[in-house]
């Protein structure tokens, strides 16, 4: 093997390795979001997301559909998920919110840099288990 053959290797592998740990990064924050959600969420949206959980018959608001936040031939909306899920930016003009201010809850109990991270995850899933996904 000659010197240009073995810088090759050397920047395939690197190349390789780079893409596998951003595979199962990409991996590690949906299953971390899938936690999260099982733990916070499920009560209310159901362990499949789709609004059914034990807790929604006592909501005056049904729980929405989370399989549906994506609208079809279009990109998921991370960014507005996060802000909602967060819901401290969200105007309370837009009627009383049953749903808890989860972005004061996780700072409370983690952090501010943890806060961002689990609501990242927990919008990731939300991705992971949309019924249309733009292709
Ligand atoms: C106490 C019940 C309850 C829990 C627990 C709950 N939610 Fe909600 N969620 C609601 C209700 C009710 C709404 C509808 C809007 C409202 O009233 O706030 C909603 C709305 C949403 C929306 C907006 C959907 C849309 O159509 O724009 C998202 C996203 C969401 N919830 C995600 C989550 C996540 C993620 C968790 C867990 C961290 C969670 N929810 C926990 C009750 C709940």
């Amino acid at each position: 093997m000659n010197r240009r053959q073995i810088m090759t290797l050397i920047v395939m592998s690197t190349l390789g390795l780079g893409l596998a740990t951003a595979l199962s990064q990409e991996r590690g924050f949906i299953e971390k979001g899938r936690r999260l959600y099982v733990r916070h969420c499920a009560a209310c949206h159901g362990r499949d997301g789709k609004g059914n959980g034990p807790a929604a018959a006592s909501l005056k608001t049904p729980p929405p559909d989370l399989t549906r936040l994506q609208p079809e031939g279009e990109a998921f909306p991370i960014y507005h998920v996060m802000n909602v899920i967060e819901g401290e930016k969200v105007v309370p003009a837009h009627g009383s919110c049953e749903m808890p201010i989860w972005g004061t809850i996780f700072r409370r109990a983690r952090g501010e840099a943890l806060m961002r991270s689990d609501i990242y995850a927990l919008a990731r899933y939300l991705e992971a288990i949309q019924a249309k996904r733009s292709p």
